[in-house]
């Protein structure tokens, strides 16, 4: 294949210059990382399911009404998205108390919490992607309180068809992290769902067991992640062919 640009690579995806303009390749590692990258490994295969899983939900997204930045898969390990300028904030929406608002407010993880509570960290590996309020994020000028408005109408809405989509397949909304970006059509600009949705930015729990089925199965060393998200996989019908993402020879006949 021909050398391509790389634009920006990350802990778990890189992302090179797309085909077309206002375009990028978004191609998933099988790279893991958990506590600000504290610990670290390589899940074979796991980014062959997340870019199958983040083209489940953002095709679900899309069809929808909810603008994102998913064009179409390429290939096992990439899709094409349209470039754009990602607002510095990492969008948490929480349905049930776990991990950080569990440990911050002394909740019990599992507590249903009244409504879905919506928060933000400012995206910053060298601070620790601090929680922000809205009033830093307009003050810093982050985003304006209108995109702010518009941006917790999105989550709201990936709220709601994420968990409709997972409890039709057994599973549990935990918790969610998206990202959102910018882009302009001439001087409009418009917002929309950017990143990756899969079980590495989700908290998904098996409602008939309470089994751990996303990446806190690394994070606490509590099994193989790659089967807890293949059984995800498995459960929406997205499941690729075995071996799907593995290298090395292949038999002749
Ligand atoms: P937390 O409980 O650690 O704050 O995480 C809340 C949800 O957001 C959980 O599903 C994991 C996801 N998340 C990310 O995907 N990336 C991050 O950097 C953080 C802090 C959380």
């Amino acid at each position: 294949m021909a050398r391509r640009r790389m634009i920006y690579e990350g802990k778990a995806k890189i992302l090179y210059e797309g085909p077309e303009p206002g375009t990028l390749v978004q191609y998933f590692k099988d790279d893991t990382s958990a506590g600000d990258g504290a610990k670290k490994d390589v899940i074979e295969g796991k980014g062959v399911l997340n870019n199958r899983l983040s083209e489940y939900f953002m095709n679900g997204l899309n069809s929808i009404g909810v603008p994102t930045h998913f064009i179409r898969r390429l290939n096992m390990r990439e899709q094409l998205v349209r470039s754009c300028e990602i607002i510095p904030l990492e969008v948490v929406v929480r349905n049930v108390a776990a991990g950080s608002i569990s440990k911050r407010l002394g909740i019990d993880e599992g507590t249903p919490l009244p409504r879905p509570i919506i928060e933000f960290y400012y995206k910053d590996d060298a601070l620790h992607d601090p929680m922000v309020s809205e009033e830093h994020i307009t003050a810093f000028g982050w985003a304006s309180q209108q995109d702010l408005d518009d941006i917790v109408a999105l989550a709201l809405r990936v709220n709601d068809f994420m968990s409709g989509t997972m409890l039709a397949v057994g599973i549990k909304l935990v918790d969610f992290k998206i990202e959102i970006g910018r882009i302009y059509d001439g001087d409009y600009m418009r917002l929309l769902v950017a990143d990756e949705i899969s079980p590495d930015s989700c908290r998904l729990w098996d409602i008939a067991t309470g089994q751990k089925l996303d990446k806190d199965v690394f994070r606490r060393d509590l099994g193989s992640l790659s089967d807890a998200y293949s059984e995800v996989a498995r459960r929406l019908g997205v499941l690729p062919p075995a071996n799907a993402g593995k290298t090395g020879p292949k038999l002749v006949h």
